[in-house]
């Protein structure tokens, strides 16, 4: 019999449920036994859903980092609010599961990696994507060299116009003082695949971005700051109706209860008039014109970084894209590789060959494949378990993590200050 671990989840939204989701699903290996959300509704449903005694589930975060309440922690809040609780959880003597980004402040960053060398337990950061069997393949196929030396990456991560728009316009995301500078939100998972691709530090950054599109002048004459109030709501590709109703329906068996619809209506098992009331209602933030809300990060950022050992390597992140996921180059001294997530597909070619093809999906394990995150989300859960008993690699431990983190927040630097900015002082 292998050892149950006992789960704690502080954040029971979209992050916290998808680990919990998974973490319940794994009854020989897990049992979730408290949890902390200020949304009584998300409580009373979690609380029911997975079996939870009513005086183990907490609304305020301190009166549930009173006591140590179980083996392992996850911390599913929003981005400012990671460190202080990770602290705490580390002197009550918790592993911690950690969303990313860790921090967006360096000094938050470096306090949790002086307190966790106080502690002995784990700290995992939700790095999903290297635990994904597709981006874990592009590493193995740089790393035998089937291109010969890797000298450029040229990598694209496709926001898709309608994330951009609900998450980083309308939602939690839009505010950088509040949550975190965009390539520190959505690339921070780009940053520390691009260095773990090329194997060494990062030495010099450039970037450029700005918020371009999504702002007062580029609304259309005559629009309402309501979707629902508007002219264009059902011509206009951002509005509310499309991303969250025309979306829901399109989406294959008009899910009851999935992201980013759960997020506009919480009235589960979700149906397109619940949506549509939702949305309508004065005080949704997700029923706002999206050229009339308070955003403010980016909506495009390139980044142009040059790596110790000489690999140069050129991220676009875009919320200008059609297709959402990631599309990437990799080239080396005797060939290339293509990468496509959206066409789930890998093309390697050596040069004066014939290529050849990898489907990224075919590399899940069956039962994995319908999984978030290319799988990730789920062999993290796996990992952390085995981290913790069998003596797993701890892949994207709190110290590899950092380094991502250091070089969006060097990028971050560049593109307001127009310099070029060394990551490490040698
Ligand atoms: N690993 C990934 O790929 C990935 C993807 C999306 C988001 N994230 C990160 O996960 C974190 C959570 O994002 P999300 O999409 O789940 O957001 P969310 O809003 O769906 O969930 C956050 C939850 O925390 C709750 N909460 C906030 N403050 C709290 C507190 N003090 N005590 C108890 N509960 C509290 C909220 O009510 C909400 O239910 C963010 O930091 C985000 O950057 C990571």
């Amino acid at each position: 019999m292998s050892k149950l671990c006992t789960v704690a989840i502080l954040g029971v939204g979209s992050r916290g449920h998808c680990y919990g989701k998974h973490m319940f699903s794994m009854p020989d290996k897990y049992k979730i036994v408290s949890i902390c959300e200020i949304k009584p509704e998300r409580l009373a449903r979690f609380e029911k859903e997975w079996g939870i005694a009513k005086d183990l589930c907490f609304t305020d975060a301190d009166e549930f980092l009173k006591e140590k309440r179980a083996d392992v922690l996850v911390i599913g809040t929003h981005d400012r609010e990671h460190v202080a609780y990770a602290i705490k959880a580390l002197e009550l003597g918790y592993h911690i599961l950690l969303e990313k980004p860790i921090s967006p402040v360096k000094q938050e960053m470096l306090d949790l990696l002086e307190a966790q060398k106080k502690h002995p337990q784990k700290v995992l950061v939700c790095h999903v994507l290297r635990y994904s069997p597709v981006f874990v393949k592009l590493k193995e196929l740089v790393d035998k060299k089937e291109i010969g030396d890797l000298r450029i990456i040229e990598w694209n991560e496709q926001v898709a116009f309608w994330h951009q728009c609900h998450s980083f316009v309308r939602g939690n995301w839009r505010r950088d003082e509040k949550a975190s500078p965009m390539i520190m939100q959505k690339c921070c998972h780009d940053l520390d695949l691009l260095q773990y691709y090329v194997g060494d530090k990062c030495d010099t950054v450039y970037s450029t971005g700005d918020l371009s599109f999504f702002k007062r002048e580029f609304q259309p004459e005559g629009a309402a700051d309501r979707c629902s109030e508007c002219k264009y709501i059902n011509t206009c590709p951002f509005s509310a109706e499309w991303v969250y109703v025309t979306r829901w329906r399109d989406e294959k068996g008009s899910p009851a209860d999935q992201w980013p619809f759960n997020m506009c209506c919480y009235d589960i098992p979700l149906t397109e008039e619940k949506i549509r009331k939702a949305y309508s209602s004065p005080d949704n933030v997700y029923g706002r014109c999206v050229f009339a809300c308070d955003n403010t990060v980016v909506d495009n950022q390139m980044v142009t970084m040059k790596f110790k050992n000489g690999v140069k390597v050129n991220l676009t992140m875009s919320a200008f894209s059609a297709d959402s996921g990631r599309r990437a180059i990799f080239r080396g001294t005797n060939g290339q590789i293509n990468f496509d997530e959206s066409e789930d597909v890998i093309r390697v070619q050596q040069f004066g060959k014939e290529p050849y093809f990898i489907k990224g999906s075919e590399l899940c394990a069956e039962d994995k494949t319908g999984f978030g995150h290319g799988g990730g989300d789920v062999v993290l859960v796996e990992t952390l378990y085995d981290m913790i008993y069998n003596g797993a690699e701890e892949v994207t431990a709190l110290e590899a993590s950092v380094e991502s983190h250091l070089i969006a927040l060097c990028a971050e630097e560049s593109r307001q200050s127009g310099k070029v900015i060394k990551v490490h002082e040698d």
